[in-house]
């Protein structure tokens, strides 16, 4: 027996272990990630890190992926017609309880967005936010103290209860309104016997009369019924709005403010088959997600998504599904381009802005024009 051929490891595990490689595709890209060395002893800004993530793998190269596809949907053009993709922009309710709000106004402010949705809470601490601040708190914060305290605590934030009280009394007026002018219109209908008199108040218009209302700049309302971005919210009565509007029931009974959650979804559809083409840019899941792709489904797909969300698929939840499983339903397109970014939205959503619509030298609409209907 050779000493050699023994101290040689079997050539089945060698076989195993060492299985030689065909070469990878051309075009294939190295890992490579950020190297500060580069920026000479100055600050990075925000749309270089996204840029140098793209081949770090994992989800920064998710969060440059997404930068990508929301670049290309604000690049693009109709040939003829020179149209726009209509982008459709989700966030959930905390969302706008979070500092995200300030980069989500940004993106109405400038006309960045066509229609948004969001649900209940995304609508009041908007408002709220312009009457009084929601604070930093702690996730720990016991529940008990903080009830004891009149306080309400939402993640690492916190809402003062004084904040609904006076949400309140700033809106239960502006109700005692929408309910006159849908008594007056729907009398005149009467009258005239003509249907196109009556008025059908429904959530986004609601909304949108909401943003007239609060008159402030450091509303996402406010920008929003000032630029036409329509802001579609079917679950409205889901959050204080709702208490609100339970309460108005007993002070204006035997009268009733109706709302017609059908006119809206006529709305987001008809704005999703009009488009020349559509871009989903989804923060969180939940109604928002599919809200949005089931109008897109209108229309056979969207051309483009982008979604940032924390939930997983493995319980079958609509929030958690891939792009992937919309695509099974016809309502992203098989040749459309779309990621799902695993992340907690405050985190990746300002840098995700400032690589694509804050990046310097991308041209930015003048606040506060209006823009063309396409919604009817
Ligand atoms: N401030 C509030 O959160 C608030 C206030 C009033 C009413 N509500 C009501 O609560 C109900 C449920 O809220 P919702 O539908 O807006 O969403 P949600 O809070 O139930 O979240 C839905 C899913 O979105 C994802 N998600 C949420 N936050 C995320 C984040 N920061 N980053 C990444 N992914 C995230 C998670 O997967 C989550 O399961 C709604 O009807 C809403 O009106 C919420």
């Amino acid at each position: 027996m050779s000493n050699q051929s023994n101290n040689a490891p079997p050539s089945s595990v060698t076989d195993a272990v060492l299985l030689p490689s065909e070469p990878v595709p051309e075009g294939t890209h190295r890992v490579s990630g950020v190297d500060f060395e580069k920026f000479n002893g100055r600050d990075i800004t925000a749309a270089e890190m996204v840029d140098n993530m793209k081949n770090m793998g994992f989800q920064s190269s998710a969060v440059a992926d997404a930068a990508r596809i929301i670049n290309e949907m604000r690049a693009y053009r109709h040939p003829e017609t020179g149209d726009k993709t209509t982008i459709f922009l989700g966030y959930t309710s905390n969302l706008i309880s979070s500092g995200l709000r300030d980069t989500i106004r940004y993106l109405v402010r400038h006309r960045h967005v066509s229609a948004i949705v969001t649900t209940a809470g995304g609508v009041e601490e908007d408002l709220i936010k312009c009457l009084a601040p929601t604070y930093m708190g702690s996730f720990t914060a016991p529940g008990a103290g903080l009830r004891a305290k009149g306080l309400n605590r939402i993640g690492n934030l916190i809402v003062p209860n004084s904040n609904y009280c006076a949400f309140e009394d700033w809106l239960i007026p502006i109700l005692d309104k929408l309910l006159e002018e849908q008594e007056v219109a729907n009398k005149k209908a009467q009258k005239t016997g003509n249907e196109e008199d009556e008025l059908h108040w429904t959530p986004s218009r609601i909304i949108e009369r909401l943003g007239r209302e609060i008159n402030h700049e450091d509303s996402v309302l406010y920008w929003a019924a000032k630029n036409n971005i329509p802001i579609f919210c079917p679950a409205l009565t889901d959050g204080s709005l709702g208490d609100m509007l339970y309460f108005h029931t007993f002070r204006s009974s035997p009268k009733r403010l109706r709302v017609d959650i059908v006119d809206d979804l006529r709305r987001i559809n008809t704005m999703a088959v009009r488009a020349a083409r559509a871009g989903m840019i989804i923060l969180g899941g939940g109604l928002i997600k599919h809200h949005i792709a089931n109008a897109c489904l209108m229309r056979n797909g969207a051309e483009h998504a982008v979604y940032i969300n924390t939930a997983q698929e493995f319980d079958g939840s609509d929030a958690g599904a891939r792009p992937d499983e919309a695509v099974s339903w016809g309502k992203i397109k098989a040749d459309g381009q779309s990621v799902k970014v695993y992340a907690e939205a405050t985190v990746v959503f300002p840098l995700i802005v400032a690589a694509t619509f804050a990046r310097a030298g991308q041209p930015q609409s003048p606040d506060g024009e209006t823009q063309k209907e396409m919604q009817n």
